[in-house]
């Protein structure tokens, strides 16, 4: 699997006195983010997140370590040619439109003349700002100018994108169509790095999750391996409420479903394994059974007030 970023003992210090270091906005922070893949970086505030992205993104410099970008330097005019960026506080000058501003990033990305209109519209219908194209940037809301910045991110079809806190003032419409636009980035083979505090948008987007605080990095892996499995749902179908009554009175959910069956949640997995097992072997085929899995922001809470005592 070829990693797009792969970040070695990446540390940055801002700036520090002969006698005094401050503590490091990131420590040694050792990464790989594969080709691909839907990369949610999670952190309180202060927590690094930026820094990382900023490394990233070749805007500062580590003070130590490395950071890889398509396997080279962030610097390299190959690899800033592959980004889509979305910054933290994006700010566009206020006098320009959405069209004008989209078409000096379109100048600046060297996308030819003749194309330009087509793909600025393509970016706008794909943000919903079609309409606004001749409005002002300077008119706009908050979330309108997340969008435009969202617009300006995929403008050249970048290989990676990488968005700092990108739901940040967008409404549940906003929310969803993003979530929508790196789902569709995604299926075209792009590899979405971003920061957000919106857990549970990230859980229903990312594959991927690094959970970052005090500049430490706690965790990171895929989304489905690091959420510890609670239980189990057991669904039985319908026709069978011989079977579910057995089994009701060690369930802490039940619930009858629109098709007649049941689906029974139990916390105790070995209890309910053995008596799962058990009423499938009288009954073949009439139980199927899924984990279920701790929530993102449970999670959260547990890996970062573990790791409160860290300094
Ligand atoms: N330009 C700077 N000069 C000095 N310190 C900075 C600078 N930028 C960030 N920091 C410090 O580095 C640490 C990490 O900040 P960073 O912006 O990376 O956090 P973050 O995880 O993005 O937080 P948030 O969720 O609030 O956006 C913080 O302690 C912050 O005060
Ligand atoms: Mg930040």
């Amino acid at each position: 699997m070829t990693n797009i970023i792969e970040t070695e003992e990446l540390t940055k210090y801002y700036g520090f006195l002969f006698w005094k270091r401050n503590e490091p906005a990131l420590s040694r922070l050792t990464i790989k983010i594969p080709e691909g893949s839907v990369f949610g970086f999670l952190g309180p505030n202060g927590a690094g997140k930026t820094t990382t992205i900023k490394l990233v993104m070749d805007l500062i410099r580590p003070t130590e370590g490395s950071v890889k970008v398509f396997g080279r330097s962030p610097d390299d005019m190959e690899v800033k040619k592959m980004l889509g960026f979305l910054p933290d506080c994006p700010a566009f000058s206020s006098y320009l439109s959405a069209y004008d501003f989209l078409n000096i990033c379109a100048k600046l990305l060297k996308i030819p003349p003749s194309e330009r209109r087509k793909k600025i519209y393509e970016v706008l219908c794909i943000v919903k700002m079609e309409k606004h194209a001749k409005s002002k940037v300077g008119g706009f809301s908050r979330g309108m100018i997340q969008r435009i910045g969202i617009a300006q991110a995929i403008l050249n079809n970048p290989k990676l994108l990488v968005l700092d806190e990108p739901l940040v003032g967008l409404d549940p419409h906003g929310r969803q169509d993003l979530k929508d636009i790196i789902t569709s980035q995604k299926d075209k083979g792009t590899t979405v790095f971003f920061s957000s505090h919106i857990l549970s948008d990230v859980e229903k987007i990312c594959d991927r999750i690094g959970i970052l605080n005090k500049g430490i990095l706690l965790c990171s892996g895929r989304i489905d391996e690091l959420l510890s499995v609670t239980g189990i749902r057991a669904h039985i179908n319908p026709g069978r409420d011989e079977i579910a009554k057995e089994l009701m009175e060690h369930a802490s959910g039940t619930i009858k479903l629109p098709n007649g069956g049941w689906e029974l949640v139990f916390q105790n997995n070995n209890q309910a394994e053995s008596l799962i097992n058990s009423a499938l072997e009288k009954s073949p085929g009439a139980i199927a059974i899924t984990p279920t899995r701790e929530s993102l922001e449970e999670f959260f809470f547990r890996k970062v007030e573990n790791s409160s005592g860290i300094q």
